[in-house]
């Protein structure tokens, strides 16, 4: 296997592999592998259309020529990720004619990646959805493990399936396009791996800052597979979050609760609302006891040398996030539930934690 080549295997009821390597989204068999049927429905943004589309139609095209193939096209970012965008891939699926056989398939970031997701899930109650992500986040997390989704206004992601894509293919030549805050965002994803569960890793990351954030090829892939491996084996074990998986929120209660309250428009975009979520839930948990305050001090310190933002947005009330906390799917009846930090490598969740120390966190920030 070359430096730059890996695959990732998720087993479990619905089992598949994760390819991640440059050049992919060429590679016309490795494509059209996955598709079982006549019909595929190739969904994507307005920024990813432009450069990408035509290079996967043409080889799937090639490969497999009898393929009927649509395409459907939505505008970028959060906040294009819709129940009425959502419907209008539905309408697109119905328009190609799509049968029980058909894929849609998901070329962009997560937002692309979540809704085309979800179409797939809802489409005749669920048909196959392959995951092409060409962002950094959506190669290292939401294109794996199945969470779909759309955003409403009164929270993200509240309305969606689990729904396993049928392959994950990950062309790390696309991460070269990728503007260089969108890098940025989905390495705050790949430091929540390192410290929620991987100390090494979280080591790894601080020695190899420059090099990830230079766009080095054979370090980024290096930091997707190991990431993946750590997504693929927390979500083969806990498919539906019923456990550990809620892990992966780490950083995600006080994130989702900045992105909601912002309005999905011009503020942190979502890898950003984690590298500030991290930081509180750090804090959050030095507040009550379970981590030191050097190390939640250290993990901002690996944030802010990766660029990302570390604070709350100016303007944005403590009480509004709070609020918006107790919407979050991560809450439950009895009260606030957080991913909390324990050390590098170490983290837990805690239900009902005190909305007053929430607040404080708030405050101080
Ligand atoms: P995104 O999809 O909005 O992409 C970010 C921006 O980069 C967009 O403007 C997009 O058009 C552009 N872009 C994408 N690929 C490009 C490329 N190769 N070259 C140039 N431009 C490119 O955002 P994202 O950060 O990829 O994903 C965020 C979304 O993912 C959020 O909605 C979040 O909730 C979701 N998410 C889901 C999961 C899950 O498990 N399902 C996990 C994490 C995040
Ligand atoms: N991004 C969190 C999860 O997939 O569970």
């Amino acid at each position: 296997m070359s430096d730059s080549l890996h695959t990732v295997e998720v087993s479990g009821a619905a089992p598949y592999a994760i390819h991640i390597g440059p050049g992919l989204l060429k590679d016309g068999a490795l494509l059209a592998a996955p598709l079982r049927g006549r019909h595929a429905l190739i969904v994507s943004d307005a920024n990813v259309a432009p450069l990408y589309l035509h290079r996967v139609e043409a080889a799937l095209r090639a490969e497999k020529p009898q393929l009927r193939i649509g395409r459907h096209v939505i505008g970028a970012g959060e906040a294009e990720k819709t129940l009425g965008n959502f419907g209008t891939v539905i309408e697109a699926l119905a328009e190609l004619g799509a049968t029980r056989d058909a894929t849609v398939i998901a070329l962009g970031g997560g937002v692309i990646g979540d809704m085309a997701g979800f179409a797939a899930a809802c489409w005749m109650r669920g048909i196959d959805c392959v995951q092409l992500p060409t962002t950094l986040l959506a190669m290292v997390d939401s294109s794996v493990g199945g969470k779909t989704a759309v955003d409403i206004p009164q929270g993200k992601n509240l309305v969606g399936a689990f729904h396993p894509p049928r392959a994950v293919i990950a062309d790390t030549s696309a991460l070269r396009t990728l503007p260089p805050r969108e890098l940025r965002a989905g390495l705050a994803e790949v430091i929540k791996y390192g410290a929620i569960i991987d100390a090494d890793f979280l080591n790894w990351l601080d020695a190899n800052a420059d090099g990830l954030l230079a766009g080095d090829d054979v370090l980024l892939a290096r930091a997707i597979a190991r990431s993946c491996a750590h997504k693929a084996a927390i979500t083969q074990r806990d498919p539906f979050e019923r456990g550990e998986r809620a892990l992966l929120n780490f950083g995600h209660t006080f994130g989702h609760a900045i992105e909601a309250e912002q309005g999905y428009g011009d503020g942190l975009n979502h890898g950003e609302a984690v590298a500030v979520g991290m930081v509180l839930a750090a804090r959050l948990s030095a507040a009550l006891g379970m981590a030191s305050r050097e190390d939640a001090e250290a993990l901002r310190t690996l944030l802010l040398r990766y660029g990302l933002p570390v604070d709350v947005p100016a303007g944005l009330s403590p009480e509004a996030l709070v609020a918006r906390m107790r919407l979050d799917k991560k809450a439950q009846a009895s009260g606030l539930r957080f991913v909390l930090w324990e050390s590098a490598g170490r983290a837990r969740v805690v239900a009902d934690v005190d909305e007053a120390k929430v607040l404080d966190v708030l405050h101080e920030a």
